[in-house]
Formats: C-alpha cells, sequence, structure tokens
C-alpha cells in the first residue's frame, strides 16, 4: 500500500498485514470476560471491561478512517456522555445546538445542570458566528439532526480556539468518509455507529475519535471506570458494517440526492431540506467540507395526517426512528418533540436500487392529492 491508498482499503487489508500463517483471516469474536493472567498483571488482557482483542481490532479500523485515536463505545450517547464526563466541571459552560439530536441537551439537563455545568443552545446555521465567552466545551452537529442545517466546522473550531474552548464535532449524519472535522480543526468526534458506521439496524454502537492524547487517555479512563465498553459481539458487528461502509453510504447517498430532487417542487411539499440540493442554503458551506451529503433528506408535508399516510404508503420505506441502514426508513419528527411542523417527514434512504425507491415516493406522494 501506497501513502495515497485510500483509508477504506487499508481499512479492509489491516487485519490481513498482521497475520501469521494459520490465523483466521476474518475478525474473530473473543466472547470472554476474562483472560489468562498467572502471576503478576503485565499490561496484557486481564479483565474485558478493560479491553477486548475484537474491541480493539474494530478501534484500530475505525482509527484508520479518522486519523485518530478512537475508543468505542455501547451507544452513541454514551460515547457523548463520555466526553461530557471527561471535560465538563462544575462551574463550566457547553455550547450546544438547538436543532441537533434532542438527547444531549436532555443529558446535560438531567445529568450536568445539577452538577453546576451551564449549557448554552445555538441554532446550527448560527453556530460559526455563536459568542464562545467563557465556554470550556462547544459541541456542534453538523449536518444536524434532523433538519439537516450546516455549519462551518473550520470556522466554529478558530473562534473556539479563540475563546478557549475544545469544540466536540458529531459526525453521524456524514461519517468519516463524507466529512473530516478533525482535519477541519475539531478536537474531537463522536458517533452514533449505531447508523451508518454499522449500517443493518442490528446494532448499539458509538465511538470517540481524537488527536489529543489527554482527552484519549480521559475518555478512555471514564470507560473503563464506568464500565461503558461495547461488548464483542456488537463490535463485530460493528466491523462487519464497516467493511462495507463505503458500498452502502455511496448508494444511500446517491438515494437521498435523487429523493430530494423528487420531492422538490411536487406539490404534496412545502419545504425539502438537503445540503446536496444546489438551491439549498448550505449547499455552499457543505459543499466546502463534505465529500458526500449523507443519507437523510427532510421534507414538510401539509399535515401530520398527510405524513402519516405518505409514511404507511410508500411501500419501500420502514416506519422506524433512525436512520444509515440498508432499509429505507422515515419517520414524523415532531412526535419526539422536535421543533418542526407537524408534517415535517425525515427520510432516511437505504440501498434499495435508486429508481424503485424514487418511484415509490413520487406514488406516495401522487396519492395525497
Ligand atoms: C446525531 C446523533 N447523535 C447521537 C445519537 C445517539 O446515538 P445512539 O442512539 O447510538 O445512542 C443519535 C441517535 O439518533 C443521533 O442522531
Amino acid at each position: 500500500m501506497t501513502d495515497k491508498t485510500s483509508a477504506i482499503s487499508r481499512l479492509l487489508h489491516h487485519r490481513s498485514q498482521g497475520l501469521s500463517k494459520g490465523e483466521a483471516v476474518s475478525l474473530p469474536i473473543h466472547a470472554t470476560s476474562v483472560f489468562h493472567l498467572p502471576g503478576e498483571p503485565d499490561g496484557s488482557h486481564f479483565y474485558a471491561r478493560n479491553g477486548n482483542p475484537t474491541v480493539e481490532a474494530v478501534e484500530a479500523e475505525i482509527g484508520i478512517l479518522e486519523g485518530a485515536d478512537v475508543v468505542c463505545f455501547p451507544s452513541g450517547m454514551a460515547a457523548i456522555a463520555s466526553v461530557f464526563y471527561s471535560v465538563l466541571r462544575p462551574g463550566d459552560t457547553v455550547l450546544v445546538p438547538s436543532d441537533g439530536y434532542y438527547n444531549v441537551r436532555n443529558l446535560l439537563n438531567a445529568q450536568f445542570a445539577p452538577m453546576g455545568v451551564t449549557m448554552r443552545t445555538c441554532p446550527t446555521a448560527d453556530m460559526a458566528e455563536a459568542d464562545m465567552t467563557g465556554c470550556r466545551l462547544v459541541q456542534i452537529e453538523t449536518p444536524a439532526n434532523p433538519g439537516l442545517a450546516v455549519c462551518d466546522i473550520a470556522r466554529v473550531a478558530e473562534r473556539a480556539k479563540a475563546a478557549g474552548a475544545l469544540v466536540m464535532a458529531d459526525n453521524t449524519t456524514a461519517t468519516p468518509l463524507c466529512q473530516r472535522p478533525l482535519d477541519l480543526g475539531a478536537d474531537v468526534c463522536v458517533l452514533s455507529d449505531t447508523k451508518a458506521m454499522a449500517g443493518h439496524s442490528d446494532v448499539m454502537c458509538g465511538h470517540v475519535a481524537t488527536r489529543n492524547a489527554d482527552l484519549f487517555d480521559a475518555v478512555k479512563t471514564w470507560r473503563r471506570l464506568a464500565g461503558a465498553i461495547v461488548g464483542p459481539f456488537d463490535a463485530y458487528l460493528l466491523h462487519r458494517g464497516l467493511e462495507t461502509l463505503e458500498v452502502r453510504l455511496g448508494r444511500m447517498n446517491a438515494n437521498a440526492l435523487a429523493v430530494a430532487e423528487a420531492v422538490l417542487g411536487h406539490k404534496a411539499v412545502s419545504a425539502v431540506h438537503y445540503p446536496g440540493l444546489g438551491n439549498d442554503p448550505f449547499h455552499q458551506v457543505a459543499k466546502r467540507q463534505m465529500n458526500g451529503f449523507g443519507p437523510i433528506v427532510s421534507f414538510t408535508l401539509a399535515s401530520q395526517a398527510n405524513a402519516d399516510r405518505f409514511i404507511a404508503g410508500c411501500p419501500l420505506l420502514s416506519p422506524a426512528t433512525s436512520f444509515g441502514g440498508v432499509h429505507s426508513s422515515a419517520e414524523r419528527r415532531a412526535r419526539w418533540g422536535d421543533e418542526v411542523p407537524d408534517g415535517f417527514v425525515r427520510f432516511a434512504a437505504g440501498i434499495e436500487p435508486t429508481g424503485d425507491l424514487v418511484a415509490a415516493v413520487t406514488q406516495a406522494l401522487d396519492a395525497l392529492s
């Protein structure tokens, strides 16, 4: 392999590079809580809350994609929590998007506000110019779930640095293949790998990636003490998904763009949000910092009833929450209390052939009128 070999090729051949004759080519699942430990501990594996070879193999693979040290967790929220618990102390202020994944704000309100941590919020669209004075941590989520607003990561990082704050980027909606926040100045990335990274809607997992050695140590220590390590079977499923990430994401992104173009201008649709659309207000900044625009498209129908009828009437849609899986799915986001219109649909493109998906979506929209 050369310096120019892509991260995904390096990920695919990472294990085989280190194999001895007779070893399994596929990644073994180390289903054990304890490791053979005669005599004194010497730094090798001894108890699986501290580390497991299957988990470490997946961390190395994600590390190739991120170009950073990686710690894996049993969910995206556990990954986010690990950074908050590692960084935030009483008296600190954290700035988070008002339009990002709602459980981040719930976590800060429930666990950190009572400990004296102040949460400030700001819409993703305004994050690059937000007041960061006095902040210890600035969290961004771009594109933000579910409204798909985008912020300029490099600008946020530059301003946060000047204010003395760390930047944590939730890169779940894009993945490291479509967007590289660490290269743009973010200190740490968090992802829900439950979504496109694992990709088959069959496992909960997440990761933290950073090039900051102190932060990496703090997050890893928190995981060991809190006991939040991902299990070896789940780590294996994540590994299995990562091997096809690029192929799946290519189809999902193409499907998302095709659906966005198909619903744009449809008489049943009043607004479409997709940073890949040329007329989207975030297209220019997204084009600068993304290599693909992700699998989510959001659009607004006239009412809750129309959104429910569309989702029920589209034969290639699972009515489900989440995104990044191989089956297209959709949901009405107001049902979770997101500040969006009642008829707002978050559509998550899967890997169905594009023509089939566009035909199914168009047919279900046509049936509304
Ligand atoms: C952007 C974003 N970040 C984090 C999470 C949390 O991830 P998990 O459900 O794996 O805990 C989600 C879940 O939907 C999400 O959409």
